[in-house]
């Protein structure tokens, strides 16, 4: 063989070990990562478990001064019949949310925690996201809002 045939096999495989080495590289990232991600929201799930079981009448009362503090009480009004000041001006209005079949997205806490954090969805819902809230303010809110169903 001479020197320029084994100098291009050499960089060939050269080349081939790159792409192995860069491919197991990029598979450890990704694993990483999904572990990760994966740590993230089993640790969020567990925080709010905890503030569930430490649900009580203060945290309930907690939970309906951050409604109001945050403006929900403006479309939904305190009591979650859906008749806030602004109520009248929104199409679809927010509908009586003691009404455990007015909900489009679930009644528990942990549903609801999730709709306070994504909206609703669709261009006519005039439901906001509150992205800024923690896990334990929008779970807090979430339990206030359960205590006003009617069972
Ligand atoms: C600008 C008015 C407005 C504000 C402010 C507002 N909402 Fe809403 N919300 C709505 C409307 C309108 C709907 C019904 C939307 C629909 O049916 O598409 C709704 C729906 C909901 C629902 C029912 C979800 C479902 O599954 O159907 C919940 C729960 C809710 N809001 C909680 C909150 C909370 C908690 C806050 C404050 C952090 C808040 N909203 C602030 C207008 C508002």
């Amino acid at each position: 063989m001479d020197i320029v045939s084994r100098l291009a096999r050499t960089s060939e495989e050269s080349g081939l070990l790159g792409r192995a080495l860069y491919r197991s590289i990029l598979i450890a990232c990704v694993a990483l990562a999904l572990v990760s991600c994966q740590d993230r929201s089993q640790e969020a799930e567990g925080r709010r478990r905890d503030v569930l079981v430490a649900a009580s009448p203060t945290g309930i009362a907690a939970g309906m001064d951050l409604y109001m503090e945050n403006g929900c009480g403006v479309c939904h009004g305190r009591d979650g019949s859906g008749k806030g000041p602004l109520a009248h001006t929104i199409e679809p209005p927010p509908r009586d949310y003691r009404d455990p079949s007015a909900y489009k997205q679930g009644t528990s806490v942990a549903e609801i925690a999730d709709t306070i954090a994504s909206g609703i969805g669709g261009a006519s819902s005039k439901m906001p996201q509150y992205l800024h809230l923690s896990e334990e303010e929008r779970t807090l809110i979430a339990q206030y809002i359960v205590s006003l169903q009617r069972q």
